[in-house]
């Protein structure tokens, strides 16, 4: 149901995606945010118990805004992450865009080709189901990691803005990068499948 709440699954030989499940998802989700190196260059914190996440997961997976799957190893079964994709907005240009998207992967998986292939699978639902022009993301100019990554796939910066992080009681600097289809296509992402 693209126009509705539910999530298709979306998959390859390496990484599922499947809609979240409170009750599947929360115990492994805690244990991969319990890791201090996932908030590093976030606005969160390490939740302080299980229940903090159940909670978190159950309001993502509520939310009519925005789509939200458990990222799972087709090999060992195991949910090792999560992707949220903001549903398509029109601009005052009329451009049909993505807002925002997050992604929280297990640390153990960073660098292994999991989150590529997750990239590919929703980018490929976004611009070829919901035939969105662009994808919007956000991110800290420290989040070197997230940055690489999205690089890696075409995303290009087209402002940066000056924020407060309340966690550090500091300021920092927020990259706005967007995606289309052509920056995808030629990316190297793509380019060494
Ligand atoms: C951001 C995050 C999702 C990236 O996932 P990942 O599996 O580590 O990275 P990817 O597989 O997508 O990286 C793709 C490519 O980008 C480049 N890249 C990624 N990280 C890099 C780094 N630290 N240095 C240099 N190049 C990097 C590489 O070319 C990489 O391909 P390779 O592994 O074959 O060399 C993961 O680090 C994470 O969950 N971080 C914590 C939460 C977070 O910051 N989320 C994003 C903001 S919402």
């Amino acid at each position: 149901m693209i126009n509705g709440k539910s999530e298709p699954t979306l998959f390859s030989n390496k990484t599922l995606l499947r809609e979240l499940d409170v009750d599947k998802d929360t115990p492994q989700l805690y244990i991969i945010l319990k890791n201090p190196e996932i908030h590093q260059w976030l606005g969160t914190e390490v939740p302080k118990n299980v229940n903090e996440v159940r909670q978190s997961i159950k309001n993502y997976c509520k939310s009519n805004d925005l789509y939200s799957w458990a990222i799972v190893d087709i090999d060992t079964r195991k949910t090792i992450g999560f992707y949220y994709l903001w549903k398509p907005v029109q601009q005052i240009d009329g451009t049909r865009i993505i807002p925002a998207e997050s992604q929280r992967l297990a640390k153990h998986c960073w660098r292994k080709g999991y989150m590529k292939e997750a990239r590919k699978l929703v980018y490929n639902f976004a611009f070829n189901e919901l035939q969105v022009e662009e994808i919007h993301a956000q991110v800290w100019k420290s989040n070197i990691n997230s940055i690489k990554s999205m690089e890696h796939c075409g995303f290009q910066k087209y402002k940066e803005v000056e924020k407060t992080i309340l966690k550090y009681e500091k300021k920092y600097i927020e990259c706005h990068y967007r995606l289309k289809k052509d920056y995808l296509t030629k990316s190297t992402l793509i380019k060494e499948t």
